[in-house]
């Protein structure tokens, strides 16, 4: 297991998700926002994502698991821990890593639409091209990569490489 290249720098992520925080300033000025990042992989995009948002944003979390040890999708989503707050009435942006089967996201946009929230989008650093998924609106997306296994980032190989600052592309050979 060796990361192969460096996909996207630290610095290009940081300056995307400046560009991301802006957007997101902007659009929920004088609301109720609360930011749910989806454990583990999405805890650095949070951390740093959430230093350029300039409002009075409260944070929880939900930790999920659709896969295994392997690289490939069970298409299995379990939720191993549930937001501490409730939603409904409140303003809530999804805080995602990386989006490849969308598999995840599509269960818990069911999951907290039910639950009534005044509204619900989607932020994610990373989208997969090249995927069958089912539709998804991602309202705040930073890179389209190529199909292949990425690392890094908050992005964990068997719970490994999670810590490394940059995304990098897996030798899966
Ligand atoms: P999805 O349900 O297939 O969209 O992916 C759900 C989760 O799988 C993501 O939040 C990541 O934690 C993980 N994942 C998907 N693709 C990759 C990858 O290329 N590297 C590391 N983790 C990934
Ligand atoms: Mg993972």
């Amino acid at each position: 297991m060796k990361v192969d290249r460096v996909l996207i720098t630290a610095e290009d992520i940081d300056a995307k998700l400046a560009e991301m925080g802006a957007a997101i300033t902007a659009d929920y000025d004088g609301k109720d926002l609360l930011m749910v990042g989806v454990l583990k992989g999405a805890f650095m995009v949070m951390a740093d994502l959430a230093r350029h948002v300039h409002l009075p944003v409260e944070f929880d979390f939900m930790a999920v698991s659709s896969y295994g040890a392997s690289t490939k999708t069970s298409g299995v989503v379990r939720i191993l821990k549930d937001l501490d707050e409730q939603i409904a009435g409140r303003h809530v942006l999804i805080v995602e890593d990386i989006i490849d089967s969308g598999l995840t996201l599509n269960y818990l946009m069911r999951n907290l639409r039910v639950r009534a929230p005044a509204s619900l989008e989607l932020a994610a650093l990373l989208v997969k091209d090249g995927v069958d998924r089912p539709p998804l609106e991602v309202r705040y997306e930073g890179f389209h990569i190529p199909p292949g296994f990425v690392v890094g980032y908050g992005l964990d190989y068997g719970e490994k490489l999670r810590n490394l600052p940059y995304i990098g592309v897996m030798d899966e050979g």
